[in-house]
């Protein structure tokens, strides 16, 4: 086996036989003949594993184990100890030991648990290089965007990661909502646990109840065997129901008591199994709607969205398509392994102006079909999917690589001099349309369509009930 080790021991001879031994395992193997050697080594040395003697003149092993745990939290310590000091031991563990070896020992010892400890810190290592992996897949830096609305998602994501809270995420489909997810679960403490998705919608109740919360043997035709649920794979992390919004209302009632009582039993099971689930749903429904309609439980309708994150439509923030453009064509082309093709001013323009119903799910489609069907170097209006002009609507916000014309340029001052007279106003009133509609002379509705044009969400202008400050 391969790996740095230092052993660390005031005494000459036992530093040679354990080097020698160590030697000859594989293990790339020097000594510190003092504490404060030791130190200085770990500091420089780039070791994975430091096997110190506890009782040592000056810099005892105890201070070289927190010194190791200090420069290096990968860097395993292994504490050699006197005959009968277990209780120094147990200290040691506590402090971070990887182990310790009651003295006196024999080589097969030393071995297998020199072995055991390196193994143990690959496997880490590998682990986190893993999760950095998974974490330029699924973090926060994907969530492409820098309209004031995704900002502002950006924001409430940053302040509440950490926290435990249950999260409610609504949009329309393809807006991004389980990518917010995914930012969530992956910026919270819980990262390095599992994320386990639940899609509501497209089961029957019975399986529903039994992908939540398992089975036993025998409880429906088919239980052949236990399974566990969704709820117990997700222990310890996030779990993500998603459409939250079509789960059948019995088994909304268990997902209620699952999440107020922390406890659920599996389908045809007595024991209550406990256990520590951080909650994210999503739903593009209209939750209210299906609460009045008496198809969504109110109760749990409240104890979804202790913080609400409202993702808007692409169509409200159409400053982000540019951006979204460039993003997905540098991923297909990385993916498909294929050159960039920038897009013309027009075909941009009409990316832009266009009504994505399918949103930023439906601009990525047909940016990765456009990047491998154009024919040409450039992708064209013609690359783009159905007639693009034809159904596109006037391209507010030209984020074009060619210079703006008079038109355009006056065109985007004048929107931003309205975003934010509107904006204000909207702030001075915590979000009231009317009122701020009434204070500026305007008609609501004709407020509201502004809004709307200008991508311009309540919930920017202050107004979110579920949200922490
Ligand atoms: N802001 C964004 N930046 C980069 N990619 C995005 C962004 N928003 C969405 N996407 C991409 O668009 C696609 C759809 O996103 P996602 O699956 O998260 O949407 P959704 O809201 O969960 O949709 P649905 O309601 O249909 O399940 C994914 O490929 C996702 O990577
Ligand atoms: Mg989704």
């Amino acid at each position: 086996m391969q790996g740095r080790v230092l052993i660390v021991d005031d005494e000459k001879a036992m530093l040679l036989a354990l080097k020698g031994l160590l030697g000859k395992e594989g293990y790339q193997v020097e000594t510190a003949a003092s504490g404060e050697e030791a130190l200085r080594r770990i500091e420089t040395g780039s070791f994975h594993l430091v096997i110190t003697d506890l009782s040592m003149d000056g810099t005892n092993g105890m201070q070289v184990l927190e010194h190791a745990r200090a420069v290096d939290p990968d860097l395993a310590v292994i504490m050699i100890t006197a005959h009968g000091s277990e209780k120094i031991a147990v200290q040691a563990m506590k402090l971070g030991a990887a182990d310790y070896l009651p003295k006196p020992f024999d080589n097969d010892e030393l071995r297998v648990v020199v072995r055991r400890v390196m193994e143990t810190g690959l496997l880490r290592r590998d682990h986190r290089r893993l999760l950095e992996q998974v974490h330029e897949v699924f973090g926060f830096e994907q969530i492409v965007g820098q309209s004031a609305a995704m900002r502002r998602v950006f924001e409430v994501i940053e302040k509440i990661a950490d926290a435990d809270v249950t999260v409610l995420i609504r949009g329309e489909s393809g807006t991004g909502k389980e990518l917010v997810a995914n930012a969530l679960h992956y910026r919270s403490p819980r990262q390095a646990r599992a994320m386990v998705k639940m899609n509501c919608a497209a089961l029957s109740r019975e399986l529903v109840e039994s992908e939540l919360f398992g089975h036993e043997r025998g409880a429906f035709t088919g239980a052949i065997a236990r399974r566990e649920g969704k709820f117990e794979a997700a222990d310890g992390g996030t779990l993500f129901l998603d459409e939250v919004g079509d789960m059948p209302l019995e088994t909304q009632a268990k997902l209620l008591r699952a999440i107020q009582e922390r406890e659920f039993e599996r389908v045809g099971g007595n024991a209550s199994i406990r256990v520590d689930v951080r909650l994210i749903a999503a739903t593009n429904q209209d939750l209210e709607a299906a609460v009045r309609a008496g198809r969504f439980r109110e109760d749990l309708y409240y104890r979804l969205r202790v913080v609400e994150l409202v993702i808007p439509p692409l169509g409200e923030r159409r400053e982000d398509v540019p951006l979204l453009v460039d993003h997905f064509l540098k991923e297909a082309a990385k993916r498909f392994h294929r050159d960039v093709k920038p897009l013309t001013g027009d075909a941009l323009r009409a990316c832009v102006g266009r009504e994505w119903k399918g949103n930023v799910r439906e601009l990525r489609s047909a940016i990765e079909r456009a990047l491998l069907l154009a024919p040409g170097a450039e992708i064209t209006l013609a690359d783009l999917p159905g007639e693009a002009a034809g159904s596109a609507a006037p391209a507010t916000l030209p984020a074009a690589p060619t210079p703006l014309s008079f038109r355009d340029a006056k065109e985007r001052v004048v929107e931003a001099f309205e975003r934010d007279f509107l904006l204000d106003a909207l702030r001075r009133h915590g979000g009231n349309v009317t009122k701020a509609a009434e204070e500026v002379g305007m008609y609501r509705q004709n407020f509201q369509q502004k809004m709307r044009e200008l991508g311009i969400t309540v919930e920017e202008a202050g107004k979110h009930p579920g949200e922490p400050r």
